[in-house]
């Protein structure tokens, strides 16, 4: 067997534990040869990669990132090429077979979110022997209840709101902790719930200033003189719009997102006259070593795929469902982002214990 493994789209804690898995496994099970593919889909098309052996991911478990390389750009269906001063975007996926024929390869391993797994299931449909491995921190893929990464977002957005808590405490201030996430909320809700904010505010379920500054100021004169505020970057007011940071044209996906924990705060503080500071928790929840909890998932979900490898089910992903590991075709993951359902049940229980969602939502 020959496995070439890639790892696409925004880096993410837990990536090194997959790649292990995956490397470790094929070899002590099936004498395989493993070829890395350096920065994701660029590396297939410009034949960039190198054996990995298991001396070379023996100790990279702990580590963040990816040894590998990643890119969020590369896409062979629609690759920008410079032709003079222009961008034009090319389809190079023929490029991309030919050079995994070259390698002869047998099957390609793809981590990534749901940009890099559609990408993969193209490439199935072209004949491609390919699995997927669902990675991101945001946890908006279809068809696994959890992808690693997430964790050990949760984790630091978490510290990050703790530790927001004692100076809006001293200084009788709102705080906003804007955290990731694109369009879905798992981040905003699970580290606010951990965290104790007074008021989450997910893509899912638009904002009304208005509740937010009644409540702020209710908190105030009962004498709780701080307040925080957990606020996913895809968070939008009822009637308005996406706070974007920044688009990169030649992406996959252009919209970058950021900056809505300023808009609110500027209006907060202009609504109640109390002061207001926001931090965007931003790079620090996607870098540093994943938690024990992602390592376990990046190691299963790694030993996983080589399974599925072993009994032909290409096409298909390794996602968690009801505690079990379970094939998902790929094709669901192309359908889409998988947002915060309204009805969850955390959204109930935070209502329960008084949280705010910025919408009059009660338990
Ligand atoms: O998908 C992961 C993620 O970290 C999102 O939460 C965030 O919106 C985006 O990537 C940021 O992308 P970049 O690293 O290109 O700024």
């Amino acid at each position: 067997m020959k496995i070439a493994i890639l790892t696409g789209g925004g880096d993410c804690p837990g990536l090194n534990a997959v790649i292990r898995a995956v490397t470790k496994k094929a070899i002590l099970d099936h004498n395989a040869q493993i070829i890395g593919i350096e920065d994701g889909f660029e590396g297939l098309i410009h034949n960039r990669h190198r054996k990995l052996d298991y001396e070379q991911v023996s100790g990279i478990l702990t580590l963040g990132g990816t040894i590998l390389g990643t890119s969020n750009i590369a896409n062979p269906y629609k690759y920008p090429v410079k032709q003079g001063k222009k961008i034009v975007f090319k389809d190079l996926s023929t490029q991309v077979i030919q050079n995994l024929k070259k390698l002869g390869i047998d099957s390609l391993i793809c981590v990534g979110g749901d940009g890099t797994l559609s990408i993969a299931y193209k490439f199935y449909q072209k004949g491609i022997p390919v699995v997927g491995i669902p990675k991101t921190i945001d946890n908006d893929i279809r068809g696994t209840d959890v992808s690693f990464g997430f964790d050990t977002a949760v984790h630091i957005a978490t510290e990050g709101i703790d530790r927001v808590h004692t100076t809006a405490q001293s200084h009788h201030r709102v705080m906003i902790v804007e955290v990731m996430g694109r369009h879905a909320g798992w981040i905003a809700l699970h580290a606010g719930v951990a965290g104790g904010g007074d008021i989450i505010l997910i893509p899912e379920i638009p904002y009304d200033i208005n509740i937010i500054a009644k409540l702020v100021k209710s908190r105030h004169k009962k004498g709780k003189r701080f307040s925080i505020i957990v606020i996913a970057e895809g968070a939008k007011p009822s009637g308005g719009d996406i706070t974007v940071k920044k688009t990169v044209k030649d992406s996959v996906e252009p919209i970058r997102l950021g900056g809505v924990g300023f808009v609110l705060g500027n209006q907060l503080e202009q609504i109640t006259g109390i002061e207001t500071r926001t931090v965007v928790m931003g790079h620090l929840q996607r870098g540093g070593t994943p938690t024990s909890f992602d390592r376990i998932l990046g190691t299963e979900l790694g030993s996983k795929a080589i399974d599925l490898i072993k009994s032909k089910k290409f096409g298909h992903m390794v996602g968690l469902q009801m505690n079990s590991f379970v094939p998902v075709p790929l094709e669901t993951v192309a359908q889409g982002a998988r947002l915060v359902p309204l009805d969850h049940s955390l959204i109930k229980s935070a209502c329960s214990v008084g949280t705010c969602f910025g919408n009059g939502l009660k338990s």
